[in-house]
């Protein structure tokens, strides 16, 4: 069948989901998830992540030049969902989420305690796209839960369960991992 142009994205899916934190210029908290996210470069270490125009996320980063992405596992769906709510501006949606604000290192927003890996990032570059606005974020500071890092540096996505968007309010959780044969 054809597709609707505009509706290409549903079928670059399920996409790793985020949840990106921010402060405001008077440090009230902001939290929301995203999965328009990619990674554009290892060294230097950058991400890209696709904000809404409206957004709070986009105005903090805009306000602060600091954002944090945060990978969310499966076991806080629920209050991933609760983030993603519009919130009126300044109200913390991690304490309505019910989720554990912790200090970061480098940037003035803090960490979300239970997710499995931190990416603390500083704005690089911001270019409007369309109906978003994509940032690009330098990693200055990134960690990871011991117990989801392999041997190989590879994530352990039994251990992980990461979250996928499919659209709306549907998710899929990456469990399942298959390895090419390698001729030699
Ligand atoms: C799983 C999921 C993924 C989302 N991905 C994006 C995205 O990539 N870009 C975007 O602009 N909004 C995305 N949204 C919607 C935002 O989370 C939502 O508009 C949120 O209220 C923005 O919050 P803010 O005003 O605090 O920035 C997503 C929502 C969900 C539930």
């Amino acid at each position: 069948m054809e597709l609707e142009t505009k509706r290409f994205y549903k079928f670059l899916a399920p996409r790793p989901t985020v949840i990106v934190t921010t402060v405001d210029r008077e440090k009230n908290v902001n939290a929301a998830p995203f999965s328009f996210v990619m990674p554009v470069s290892i060294e230097p270490p950058l991400l890209a992540v696709a904000l809404g125009h409206k957004g709070d996320t986009l105005r903090n980063i805009r306000d602060t030049g600091e954002f944090v992405v945060n990978v969310p596992p499966e076991k806080i769906l629920n209050e991933l969902w609760v983030c993603s709510k519009s919130h009126p501006r300044g109200e913390n949606e991690l304490k309505a989420a019910g989720l554990m604000a912790v200090d970061s290192e480098k940037v003035l927003a803090p960490y979300i305690r239970e997710c499995i890996a931190w990416f603390e990032c500083l704005m690089e570059n911001e270019q409007e796209l369309g109906d978003h606005v994509l940032v690009v974020g330098r990693v200055v500071h990134a960690m990871v839960r011991n117990d989801i890092v392999r041997k190989d540096g590879n994530m352990d996505l039994k251990k992980a369960k990461i979250l996928m968007h499919i659209g709306g309010s549907k998710f899929a959780v990456a469990e399942k991992e298959i390895t090419v044969k390698v001729e030699k």
